[in-house]
């Protein structure tokens, strides 16, 4: 069965902690969204989502860790999430897509990193064979990112996905 421990690391003498998001984060997992500018809400959750009620960040806290994890980075105290990763798992694809949001004013630290390798860690824990991210064109500091973790561009038959100006990375897995 998958893990979901807790981990403490240090930034530049700002220590965090990163663990799985609980029902009872939805409040300060609201805030941390409504800090988001909209370039960063439209990089990260592209035309779908523009606000989130408290109700949505309670239904998002509850998903099943097993299939759809959510691993937040709290500040030490745990009074703010500074970064958000999330993956949607279809078991019987054995594939999951995956996103991460990191606050502006946390970028450059390593933190958006850290996220995405333990989520690559929690899909090969529940044996997917293939992790996926859909990011904006435009959007370098992610793909840069994603080439360093192994992801690979896949060219996508156009008009198959809703958003013309997404590209999709994917990262084999090893089973
Ligand atoms: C993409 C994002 C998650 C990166 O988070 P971050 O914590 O700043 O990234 P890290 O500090 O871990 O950087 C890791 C690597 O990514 C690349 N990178 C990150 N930001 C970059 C930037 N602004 N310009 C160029 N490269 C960048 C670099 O290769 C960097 O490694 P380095 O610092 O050793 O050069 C963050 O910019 C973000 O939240 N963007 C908006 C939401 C989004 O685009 N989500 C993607 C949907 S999957």
């Amino acid at each position: 069965m998958p893990t979901t421990c807790e981990k403490r690391f240090s930034v530049q003498e700002q220590t965090f902690v990163m663990r799985q998001l609980t029902p009872h984060d939805a409040e300060v997992y609201l805030k941390f969204f409504n800090r988001l500018d909209p370039p960063t809400i439209r990089c990260r959750y592209g035309h779908m989502v523009s606000q989130l009620t408290l109700d949505t960040a309670r239904q998002i806290a509850s998903l099943d860790p097993t299939w759809e994890p959510a691993l937040a980075i709290f500040q030490e105290d745990a009074s703010r999430i500074v970064a958000l990763g999330r993956f949607h798992a279809d078991p019987s694809t054995l594939s999951a897509e995956m996103a991460v949001v990191v606050d502006t004013s946390m970028r450059r630290l390593g933190l958006g990193r850290v996220l995405m390798e333990s989520l690559i860690q929690q899909a090969e824990q529940r044996g997917l064979a293939q992790l996926h991210a859909y990011v904006v064109t435009q959007n370098a500091p992610v793909q840069k990112l994603l080439r360093t973790l192994g992801f690979d561009r896949e060219e996508v038959e156009p008009n198959s996905h809703p958003f013309d100006d997404d590209v999709k990375f994917t990262l084999q897995l090893i089973a």
